[in-house]
């Protein structure tokens, strides 16, 4: 069984990608930190972003960069959205996410294409949303919790670009799949919106 989760930043996609890889016992894959490895090389190479061919050459990033915590800055996130509009990044990316999506057994993935480019025949698809108000209170939690001073609007305006670049792109856009779950997260606490998510795979096999 393949599931396919997508979504914008910070609307518990990630959260629950990972409670259902568990619950279902599949392995799991975390797109968005191709990405932000692909953003954090070009940021280590004194790279542009925005350029299409210094952004595909940090395509070749050291496997061991997935493992660093800086990956998961708000910087490199920004770089990793940069990153993302290119086709040719996409392409290179392209191979690594679709061989985990067709191992034996299945498995689940989180992105922004995941059910419509890079798993498109995936059993489930979930698409997963909150409001930018939200998804920024949540964020801000996340990063004062880490002891990390930031300030709720800068996060607030930092996602709703995110979103208008995630959303507006040529290549592989984030939109809902057909045939997606839309599972809005606004008003539900991690536990509920892992037991909803269960549900809706659930639902499919009925
Ligand atoms: O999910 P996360 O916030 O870690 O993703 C970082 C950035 O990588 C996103 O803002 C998006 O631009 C890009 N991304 C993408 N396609 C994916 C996963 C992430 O374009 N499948």
């Amino acid at each position: 069984m393949i599931i396919a989760v997508d979504g914008p930043t910070a609307s518990g996609k990630g959260t629950i990608a990972k409670a259902l890889a568990a619950h279902f016992a599949l392995p799991h894959l975390d797109t968005g930190l191709l990405y932000r490895a692909v953003g954090r090389q070009v940021q280590l190479n004194g790279g542009n972003p925005d350029d299409p061919a210094e952004a595909l050459a940090a395509c070749d990033f050291p496997e061991g960069l997935l493992e660093d915590d800086i990956l998961r800055s708000e910087e490199v996130g920004g770089y990793a959205s940069r990153v993302s509009v290119h086709p040719q990044v996409r392409r290179a990316l392209y191979e690594r996410q679709r061989a985990f999506a067709r191992q034996e057994g299945g498995a689940v993935l989180d992105g922004r294409d995941i059910g419509t480019v890079i798993a498109p025949e995936a059993q489930v698809k979930l698409f997963v949303t909150a409001s930018v108000a939200t998804r920024a209170r949540r964020r801000w939690l996340e990063m004062t919790g880490r002891g990390i001073a930031v300030e709720l609007a800068a996060i607030e305006a930092d996602i709703a670009a995110r979103d208008e670049r995630d959303m507006n792109r040529a290549d592989a856009p984030l939109i809902a799949a057909p045939g997606a779950v839309l599972l809005d997260t606004t008003t539900l606490g991690p536990d509920e919106a892992i037991a909803a998510a269960i549900e809706a795979v659930l639902a499919r096999f009925d």
